[in-house]
């Protein structure tokens, strides 16, 4: 900035844009300031201003305003255009952004105005889209979605939920973008989860941004309706108990259970949520790896379970969507609904008081346990308005989005660093538990299965709750699942809580080689460490052992490629410490061997790539590792 400084007598002052831009492309010393648009044969530069990173002009940056010298047009028309074409014209002028989402429902409508209003604040120029389609959970919108991809008309942006829905579906097929990017930009990977960005990502892209982390097996009840038939409702309920209160609410003629299954997935959630009070976390780890059968007994006893829910349903239920039995619910027709925590954004845009209007407790039998029902947006692989969809993504990532939309939706910030003091009592409640819980994915939400296995359960529960056949219930589902095939890489972390596939970034000093041999593959957390000098294994390896060889066992990760890469600490020369590093990696193989596993690669890498700070003993010790990766 000159401020009050005069222009210097040796600068020159064109009248003519292209002029000076020429004047400036044959002046070796030449440099000037000039519209974008006048470039010409001259080289931009990066500039900056205090202590932001030098940029160059992009487009994006422009558009944006994040350039420092961008400045914007401005067109202004009466507040009441006579002319029809002068409105219309200012909306074609408007850069465009079209966001594909099916939240309609009171809270849910509520929750994406909040995230437009920011995108509004952070980029005014942008006229939104909003292109939703009516049904709970997506039922409606998604085949509406897969068409409009398979004819390449996608929306710049949608709607999806992490694990096999957006891997599956969506980044299978090649209709994303990855955004890894911005979760650099953005400091995303230090403000989300761990496990959440592994939940959208794949081969070491991440191809969604998380708005909220809704809560899916809440037990919701009104609280006067209780308290008028002198039912009481602690921090946990066994199905006992459930059973109990329903028969007294009955012999009184109240519908205990409220169900809007007109879309099948609502009932198909209650039975989710009573499947896991049976079988546990673990159980519903094992579930979904093929360990434990669909007809065990233990998921027969949640199916005979939800049979007897059955008597205590609202009349109405097949009528009904998700939305109208949460209204049911605040209006006193039924006691309790079992239901994501979308139900809370119900509540909230009727201005419902918690702990005196509604109450929540977990499900049956799922205290200490969370299934995850997360929400995300992508980025369309050719997406018609890319620059806006970007900024939105942005936009949903930042602290001000997530701290407007989740205290109405009901769902909790993926963000780690938000306000807590700007929620409510429920949301707090649903952080706590999210912090100490056991986290599995939803199957009605398309996290824990493809979809083809969660079409086949809605289908399977509408026979059932005609039937209430529980073999045919079993067996069908057993059937469907023998024809999964699971896929573990980056998506093995949510089904279970015991071992972790990371795919970390190939750091740029990594020893040559390493990112040939690491290229899509992701590390198992199971490391194996050694002694100073020493390439044996010690006792302290033997559990490690054991949860690799059963691991790898597990018919679900047949065909993967194991990989060992050994490493040494910063002891002793290179060539040492490259032969011990690789006949650690070698002593591991011959473990795994003797137990029928051969692996397809076993290497070292000497020193390189520490973990830990060398200067300690305990960091050095960290060093002297095995790796295990899958690909
Ligand atoms: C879930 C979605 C929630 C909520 C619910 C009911 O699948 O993740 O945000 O909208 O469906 O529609």
């Amino acid at each position: 900035m000159l401020s009050t400084r005069p222009l210097s007598p040796r600068a020159s002052r064109f009248e003519d844009s292209a002029k000076l831009s020429d004047a400036v492309a044959s002046d070796v010393n030449g440099i000037g300031f000039i519209g974008r648009s006048f470039v010409r044969g001259t080289k931009t530069l990066a500039i900056s201003e205090s202590g932001i990173k030098p940029m160059l002009p992009t487009t994006f940056a422009v558009a944006t305003g994040d350039y420092p010298l961008s400045r914007r047009l401005y067109l202004y028309i009466p507040a009441e255009p006579q002319n029809n074409w002068t409105r219309k014209f200012v909306e074609f002028a408007l850069p465009k952004l079209e966001v594909f989402s099916w939240w309609t429902s009171g809270g849910e409508a509520a929750g994406l105005n909040a995230l437009f209003n920011t995108y509004k604040n952070q980029y005014p120029s942008v006229g939104i889209i909003n292109a939703t389609v009516a049904g709970g959970s997506g039922s409606a919108a998604r085949p509406v979605l897969q068409t409009r991809l398979a004819v390449n008309n996608p929306p710049d942006t949608w709607q999806t939920h992490p694990g096999w829905e957006l891997l599956g579906q969506y980044v299978g097929p090649g209709y994303c973008e990855p955004i890894t990017d911005l979760y650099q930009s953005e400091g995303w990977e230090k403000a989300f989860p761990k496990a959440l960005v592994n939940l959208v990502s794949q081969d070491g892209q991440a191809y969604a941004v998380l708005a909220g982390v809704h809560h899916g097996n809440v037990l919701w009840y009104n609280k006067k309706l209780l308290d008028k038939h002198g039912i009481k409702i602690g921090n946990n309920i066994t199905f006992d108990e459930f059973f109990a209160i329903c028969d007294k609410l009955k012999s009184a003629g109240i519908s205990a259970i409220g169900v809007g299954d007109s879309g099948i997935w609502a009932s198909a959630q209650l039975f989710e949520n009573t499947l896991l009070g049976v079988i546990g976390p673990q159980g519903w780890v094992d579930l979904f790896n093929g360990k434990m059968k669909w007809d065990d007994p233990k998921v027969k006893k949640a199916m005979e379970y939800f049979a007897k829910m059955q008597d205590y349903l609202n009349r109405d239920h097949a009528a009904l969507s998700w939305d109208q039995a949460v209204k049911e619910l605040m209006d006193g027709k039924v006691a309790f609904t079992s239901m994501g925590d979308w139900a809370d954004g119900e509540f909230i845009k009727a201005n419902l008081k918690e702990n005196e209007d509604f109450g929540w407790v977990n499900h049956p039998g799922t205290n200490g346990s969370f299934i995850i029902v997360a929400d995300g947006f992508t980025l369309a692989k050719g997406a018609p308005h890319k620059e806006s969809a970007i900024a939105w993504l942005k936009s949903i990532g930042s602290k001000e989005a997530q701290e407007a939309f989740n205290p109405l939706k009901g769902s909790i910030p993926a963000r780690t660093d938000v306000d807590k003091s700007k929620f409510d009592g429920y949301h707090r409640w649903s952080m706590e538990e999210f912090a100490k819980d056991k986290l599995v994915a939803s199957c009605v939400h398309g996290g824990a299965a493809p979809e083809t296995f969660q079409k086949a359960l809605n289908d399977a529960v509408s026979s059932f709750v005609s039937d209430k056949n529980v073999e045919n219930f079993a067996t069908a589902l057993v059937q469907e699942a023998k024809k999964v095939t699971p896929n573990t890489s980056g998506r093995l972390q949510f089904s279970s809580q015991t071992i972790e596939l990371v795919s970390p970034d190939i750091p740029p000093d990594a020893p040559p080689g390493y990112a040939d041999d690491a290229h899509g593959a992701a590390k198992l957390n199971i490391i194996f460490h050694f002694r100073s000098g020493s390439t044996q294994l010690d006792n302290k390896a033997l559990a490690d052992m054991r949860r690799l060889v059963e691991l790898l066992q597990n018919s679900n990760y047949h065909g993967q490629s194991l990989l060992l890469f050994g490493f040494s600490d910063n002891y002793g020369g290179n060539r040492l410490n490259s032969i011990i590093s690789r006949e650690r990696a070698q002593a591991v193989a011959g473990q795994l061997q003797r137990r029928g596993i051969v692996p397809s690669l076993v290497t070292g890498y000497g020193k390189a790539l520490p973990i830990a700070p060398n200067d300690t003993g305990e960091g050095r010790e960290q060093n002297r590792r095995v790796e295990v990766w899958l690909r």
